[in-house]
């Protein structure tokens, strides 16, 4: 590393680029030294703003620059594996924006080229950094809503429709990395079904549906059609359950002391009679730091001692694969795609 601070640049200053630099020039362990787009207006932009970065059309000027010592890279998804490659070959450490790479296949190389240089490949997964999400794992980590059931999340606005990805792997990609993080365990099967209301566009709504092993099932709905903006999320566990409201300003989640109590009647061992409990509720105090600059912080933690990031190459890869699966029954309308073979056979398919 050339000084004690790690020299960065950044590739991509539009929709969410800046939100990148503007973390990197307030970390005390970076020094941002150059920002590469195509665009000069925002790069005149960028200058504006912080008139000691350079500037550049030409993200090949990152690459040569012995100062720069890892990339952020904020461009649309099909440049992802091109840029990401190009950086690493150069011996840079890389942050790639969501999701990783346009396939699996392409995913996959830049993890061996990455390994095979000792160099941090880390994939901007946002929401893993958000105190909200940190919670609702620690929760579920601490056995407070027992079995999980379900993960019911909607995600949906008016826009912005993107002409390089369908919705999936725009939105849900967002689900996909949390139910990663928080769940104890990895879907066995995907069903997705999707619509187009453009007319050569990639699919602008979307319901995903992922089962697990154990009796948990996650669905995803997303949408750029809607007419409000939606960022619910329902967790249900047999002893508590969890609404996650992104959009609230303070208490985005609340705990319900709520579910069913099964009782077997008298009569037939068989039936159960349902009984409804209704507890208390409560909103955990959750902090405010802003998800990217804990995210900034823990890369810049992992380029310098070379540990492994919580969003690392391989929970990226795991990411885009679901992608591809959802996008392969989305082709089928909705036949559900095996991703791994059941470990044990259902209690009621055993035989007797
Ligand atoms: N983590 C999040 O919550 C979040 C939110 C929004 C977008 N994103 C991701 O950020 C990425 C960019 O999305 P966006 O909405 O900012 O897109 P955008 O189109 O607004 O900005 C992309 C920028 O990259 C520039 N660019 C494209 N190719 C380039 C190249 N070869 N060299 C230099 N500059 C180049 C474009 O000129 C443009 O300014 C996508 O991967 C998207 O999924 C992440």
């Amino acid at each position: 590393m050339a000084s004690s601070r790690v020299g960065i640049g950044v590739i991509g200053y539009g929709y969410w680029g800046p939100n990148l630099v503007r973390n990197f020039v307030s970390n005390a362990s970076a020094r941002l030294v150059s920002i590469a787009d195509l665009d000069s207006g925002k790069l005149a932009a960028s200058t504006h703003l912080y008139p000691g970065v350079m500037t550049t059309s030409r993200y090949e000027d990152l690459l040569k620059d012995p100062s720069i010592d890892a990339i952020a890279i904020a461009t649309p998804v099909r440049t992802h594996y091109e840029l990401a490659m190009a950086a690493l070959k150069a011996g840079k450490h890389v942050l790639v924006e969501k999701p990783l790479a346009p396939n699996a296949d392409l995913v996959r190389r830049l993890l061996d080229e990455a390994d095979r240089r000792g160099l941090t490949l880390m994939v901007d997964h946002t929401f893993l950094y958000t105190p909200a999400v940190q919670k609702i794992r620690d929760l579920i980590k601490d056995g407070q809503l027992g079995d999980i059931y379900y993960y019911d999340s909607t995600r949906s606005s008016l826009g912005l429709f993107q002409n390089d990805v369908n919705v999936i792997w725009d939105l849900a990609v967002h689900d996909i990395s949390i139910i990663q993080f928080i769940l104890n365990e990895e879907p066995i099967a995907v069903s997705a079904t999707g619509s187009s209301h453009v007319a050569g566009s990639p699919e602008n709504m979307a319901h995903i549906t992922m089962f697990f092993e154990s009796e948990c099932v996650a669905h995803v709905s997303v949408n750029w059609l809607s007419p409000i903006k939606v960022r619910q999320t329902f967790v249900g566990g047999s002893k508590k359950m969890i609404v996650y409201d992104d959009l609230e300003p303070t208490e985005k989640i609340k705990v319900y002391d709520k579910g069913i109590t099964l009782d077997a009647s008298p009569e037939n061992a068989h039936q159960f009679r349902i009984g409804y409990r209704a507890g208390d509720m409560w909103a955990p105090n959750i902090s405010t730091k802003e998800a990217l600059q804990t995210e900034i912080e823990h890369f810049l933690q992992c380029v310098r001692n070379g540990t492994t990031p919580i969003s690392d190459g391989r929970s990226g890869l795991k990411v885009v694969e679901l992608l591809e699966a959802a996008s392969l029954s989305i082709a089928n309308h909705g036949k559900p795609v095996v991703l791994r073979q059941r470990q044990r056979v259902p209690e009621d398919v055993k035989v007797a």
